[in-house]
């Protein structure tokens, strides 16, 4: 039987007013992810790690299982980290093959959120692990992260995070891919979105897709054949099309450490769960000459 997923049970969609200028835009966008007791109801921040590995490319669930104490998991924007906790806590699997938790060979794991949505049940799942084995930093983007402070990570992730939030696309998968090990993979999701495949159309009749992305010349350019033109990486597109709205999945891997993000500028952001946002493609400046030198 095919089960329909939903992701938003009521969406909040896009807010948009005349006078919406970018500015107030970004403060309801903030606003929203200062919500505690009046979360907009689009806006999730406890989905599982069953939710992830049925959402994320099922090269999500292999490359996890496959990881051991010295490799890394970066989620970001984790909400309440409720996927890294399923992780360390599985009991389920537990309690069906009646075998004791073993931690150890654990990958660590860190969670990247604006807000600090941590819960009672993170503070106590991390106080029984060792040190450093669950992380949690909050109050900043993606972007503002330096290598130092994060290092680098074999899988990243993101459902619904910063890849569909944040309003500098290209920076963002500069930073994602700075963080990513070679051979590791970024697993990721957007919604209502021009999908490779093409069958599907925005979601909501009379808006754009929630995402979209203009060549120079005003010509369309699918997220996907973004992603594919960025160097040193190899990238699947996988269109859900039963899913309310539908979302495409992506499996960006690091081949190789030259990576060249073709840049983006935003043209266009309206607040919501998630924003909706438009970039054009900037062209690559043509190189400037270098003056001949007298070799003799
Ligand atoms: C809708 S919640 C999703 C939470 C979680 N992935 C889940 O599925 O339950 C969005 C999360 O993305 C975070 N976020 C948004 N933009 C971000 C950015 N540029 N960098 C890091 N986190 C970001 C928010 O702070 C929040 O934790």
């Amino acid at each position: 039987m095919l089960v329909l997923q939903t992701l938003w049970p009521a969406h909040v969609h896009a807010q948009q007013g005349p006078e919406g200028t970018a500015k107030s835009e970004f403060a309801k966008q903030a606003e929203i992810y200062q919500s505690r007791d009046k979360a907009p109801e689009g806006y999730v921040v406890d989905r599982s790690l069953a939710f992830y590995t049925s959402a994320l490319p099922a090269g999500f669930e292999r490359s996890l299982t496959g990881l051991g104490a010295n490799h890394r998991w970066l989620d970001i924007g984790a909400g309440m980290g409720q996927a890294i906790l399923d992780y360390y806590t599985p009991e389920s699997r537990a309690q069906r093959t009646e075998q004791p938790v073993q931690h150890n060979g654990k990958a660590r794991a860190v969670a990247l959120s604006i807000e600090d949505r941590r819960t009672s049940l993170w503070h106590q799942t991390a106080a029984t692990l060792e040190a450093d084995k669950i992380r949690y930093f909050f109050g900043k983007p993606l972007r503002s992260y330096t290598l130092t402070e994060l290092g680098k990570f074999e899988v990243i992730t993101d459902l619904l995070g910063g890849f569909s939030y944040t309003g500098d696309l290209s920076r963002f998968m500069e930073k994602t891919l700075d963080f990513l090990q070679l051979n590791g993979s970024f697993y990721t999701i957007l919604q209502d979105i021009d999908s490779e495949a093409g069958s599907n159309r925005p979601y909501y009749p009379g808006s754009p897709y929630l995402t979209e992305i203009d060549k120079a010349d005003g010509a369309k350019l699918k997220v996907c054949s973004w992603l594919k033109s960025i160097s040193c990486v190899k990238v699947t597109c996988e269109l859900k099309a039963e899913w309310k709205p539908p979302v495409e999945i992506y499996q960006i891997q690091k081949v190789c450490d030259d990576v060249v993000v073709p840049a983006l500028m935003q043209t266009h952001f309206a607040a919501g769960t998630p924003p909706e946002r438009r970039f054009q493609l900037l062209t690559p400046k043509p190189a400037t000459p270098q003056p001949l030198t007298n070799t003799r």
